[in-house]
C-alpha cells in the first residue's frame, strides 16, 4: 500500500496564508529528505510563482501541461509533473483557465472524484512521501474535488477578526465531504500573518485552541516580510533567507506536521 500522504491546504477566507504555507511547508520537508510534490489547484498561480518566475509560470499556465488541461482531459498527473530547482520538490502548475474548472466538472461523471484519479497512479508509485495540494479560497465542486483527493486537510488562519469569520462555513462543507470521502481527516489549524503584539491575536489563539476536535498547531508564523521578499524572488523562504524568523517557524511546523501525520 502506498504511504503517500496527500495533504490539501484550504479555507474559503482569501488571503490566510494558504498558498504560501503550502509552498514553504513543502520546502521544509524536502529539507527533512522527504520527497514532496506540490500541486497549484488556484487559477491565482501563487504556489507556481513560489518556485518559478513569471514569465515561465504564465507559459506553463498557457500550455498544455498544467493542472487544468489534466483536469479537462482526465489525464494521469504523471506526465504534469516539472522539476523546480530544489532536489526533492516538483510541482504541478496551474493556469488562469483554472476559473472556468466549475463548468469543467459539471458535465463529468462521479465529477467529485476526478482530481483523485488523475492523482491515483503518482500516489501508487510511492515516489512521493508528501503530495501537497494548494486551493483556491473557494468552497465549490473544485474545492471538493481537492478534499476528496486528501488525506488530510490543513487549514491556515490569519490572525484576524475576519480570519475566523467563515470558519464554521468550511467545518460544515468539510462535514459533508467527509460523508462521500470518509478517510478524509482534519489534520488542524495554523496560524498565520501572527502580530504577537495585537491583542486580538492572543484572542484568537485562545478561541482556536477552545474549538472542539481540531487540532491547534502550537507553531505559528509571524507576520516577517523575508515571506514578501522571497515571494518575490520565486522561492521559498527557507531557501531564500535561512536565518530569517519565517523560514526557522516554517521549519518548525513542517516537522510538527511531521510529526503529527507520523503517529
Ligand atoms: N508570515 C507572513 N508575513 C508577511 N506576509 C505574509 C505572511 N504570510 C503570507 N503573507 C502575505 O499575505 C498574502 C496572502 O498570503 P497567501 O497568498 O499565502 O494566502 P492565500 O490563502 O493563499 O490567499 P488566496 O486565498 O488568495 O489564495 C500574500 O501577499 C503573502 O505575501
Ligand atoms: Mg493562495
Amino acid at each position: 500500500m502506498s504511504k503517500t500522504k496527500v495533504i490539501c491546504f484550504a479555507n474559503n477566507k482569501g488571503g490566510s496564508g494558504k498558498s504560501t504555507t503550502c509552498a514553504n511547508v513543502g520546502y521544509a520537508l524536502s529539507l527533512m529528505g522527504k520527497r514532496v510534490l506540490l500541486v497549484d489547484g488556484d487559477m491565482q498561480l501563487n504556489l507556481s510563482l513560489s518556485y518559478f518566475e513569471e514569465d515561465r509560470v504564465l507559459d506553463m499556465a498557457k500550455s498544455e501541461k498544467n493542472l487544468y488541461r489534466a483536469i479537462q482531459k482526465q489525464e494521469d498527473l504523471e506526465g504534469y509533473i516539472i522539476p523546480t530547482a530544489y532536489e526533492n520538490v516538483d510541482l504541478i502548475p496551474s493556469s488562469t483557465l483554472m476559473s472556468s474548472i466549475e463548468y469543467e466538472l459539471f458535465t463529468k461523471w462521479q465529477r467529485e472524484f476526478i482530481l483523485r484519479k488523475c492523482l491515483e497512479r503518482v500516489k501508487a508509485s510511492g515516489k512521493y512521501d508528501f503530495i501537497l495540494l494548494d486551493s483556491p479560497p473557494t468552497l465549490g465542486g473544485w474545492v471538493m474535488n481537492i478534499l476528496c483527493a486528501s488525506d488530510y486537510v490543513l487549514i491556515p488562519v490569519e490572525a484576524s477578526p475576519w480570519g475566523l469569520f467563515g470558519l464554521a462555513n468550511l467545518f460544515e462543507f468539510m462535514d459533508q465531504v467527509k460523508q462521500i470521502s470518509p478517510t478524509l481527516q482534519t489534520l488542524g489549524i495554523a496560524v498565520t500573518k501572527a502580530d504577537e503584539r495585537k491583542n486580538y491575536f492572543k484572542q484568537t489563539l485562545e478561541t482556536l485552541g477552545e474549538l472542539e476536535n481540531v487540532h491547534l498547531f502550537s507553531q505559528y508564523i509571524r507576520v516577517d516580510s523575508s515571506i514578501e521578499w522571497s515571494q518575490d524572488r520565486s522561492q521559498p523562504v527557507l531557501a531564500y533567507k535561512g536565518a530569517s524568523r519565517s523560514a526557522k517557524e516554517y521549519y518548525a511546523l513542517a516537522k510538527e506536521i511531521l510529526d503529527y501525520v507520523s503517529r
